[in-house]
This record gives C-alpha cells, structure tokens and sequence, in this order.
C-alpha cells in the first residue's frame, strides 16, 4: 500500500490499498488469511461497497459461503433497511437489499479499511436490526489512531494489518 497526503481532502493522509489489489500473489495472501481468521460457523460474508467488494468475491470462493452485499443508495431494486453515519470526511449512507439476509445468520463484515469505524458500525447495525449477528468485523487495514473499534462495542474486529 502507499500513502498520498490531502486525499480527498486538505489534512487527510489516505492509505491507498490499490498496489497490494493490483498484485496477484498480495491478494492471494490477503484473502487467505482472512479466510483463515474467521470463523467457522460464519454463514454469510456482508461486504461493503465499494472496496469491500474487491475482497468479498474472492473471500466468499475461499470460504465456500455466500454474500449480502451492503450498498450506497440508489443501487438496490429493493431495500431492507438504510443507515445514514459520518465518515472522517463526510458523510455517507448504506442500504441493505431485502429478502436475502436472513434473521440468526452469522455474518462477516468485510471492508479493505477500519478508519473511523463509522462504515463498518453502519454495517453493524443493518446485519442486527435484521435479526442476525455479527460474528466478525474483517478488514485488511486498521487506522487505530481514528478509534474505529470503539464505535464498534465489543464485536469482534479482525484487522491483517495496523498502521498509526
Ligand atoms: C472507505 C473504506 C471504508 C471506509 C472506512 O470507503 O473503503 O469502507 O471508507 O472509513 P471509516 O472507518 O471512517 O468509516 P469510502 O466510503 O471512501 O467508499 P469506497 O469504498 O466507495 O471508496
Ligand atoms: N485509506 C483508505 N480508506 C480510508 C481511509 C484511508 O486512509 N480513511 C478512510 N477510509
């Protein structure tokens, strides 16, 4: 990965994980241990759009198991439930499709970046208001210095790499 200063804005310095997604031995090695960190009894992975999607594919074929993918607004025929929450440089939303998540599934979270933890604790609280649980939040990166986890509660947080 690299860092670019001011990215998307003045004072944000962006970890950009593009080198290590353009690398075919580094995706190898990233999916893999994150297939090997999460549970067993997982039964669903609920990545999250956009980048969470690159990872969610290739961990879903690892694991044998499928995918609820959570989504910016406007994307989805048919909405379940939405959740508006701040991002360390903005604002955003998340939609939930209808009719695929299922109450008292086990649920992996999967996102590239665990920053604020606004994104991953929207996710959250979508896979628990309808009825299933979050067995595992899994990231590739975690910026602990942004306090991600403690929007999070006590849910159980797998990061394969911390940078301050
Ligand atoms: C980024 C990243 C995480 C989130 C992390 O997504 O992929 O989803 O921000 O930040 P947080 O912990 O402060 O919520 P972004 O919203 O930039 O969207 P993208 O995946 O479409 O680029
Ligand atoms: N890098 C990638 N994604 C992010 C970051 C970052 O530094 N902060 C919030 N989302």
């Amino acid at each position: 990965m690299r860092t670019v200063p001011d990215f998307p804005e003045p004072g944000v310095l962006f970890r950009d994980l593009n080198p290590l997604f353009a690398d075919a031995e580094a995706v190898r090695v990233v999916i893999d241990a994150m297939a090997a960190g999460l549970p067993e009894d997982v039964d669903v992975i609920a990545p999250v759009e956009a980048r969470g999607f690159l990872l969610g594919g290739g961990l879903s074929i690892a694991m044998g198991v499928g995918m609820v993918p959570v989504r910016k607004p406007g994307k989805l025929p048919v909405v379940a439930d939405r959740v508006d929450y701040s991002l360390e440089y903005g604002t955003a939303s998340l939609e939930l499709p209808a009719g695929v998540l299922r109450p008292g599934q086990r649920v992996a979270v999967v996102d590239d970046v665990l920053a604020t933890g606004g994104t991953v604790a929207a996710v959250c609280e979508l896979v628990e208001r309808a009825g299933a649980e979050v067995a595992v939040v899994s990231v590739v990166l975690e910026l602990p210095a942004l306090g991600g986890r403690s929007l999070l509660g006590g849910r159980n947080v797998l990061a394969l790499q911390s940078i301050t």
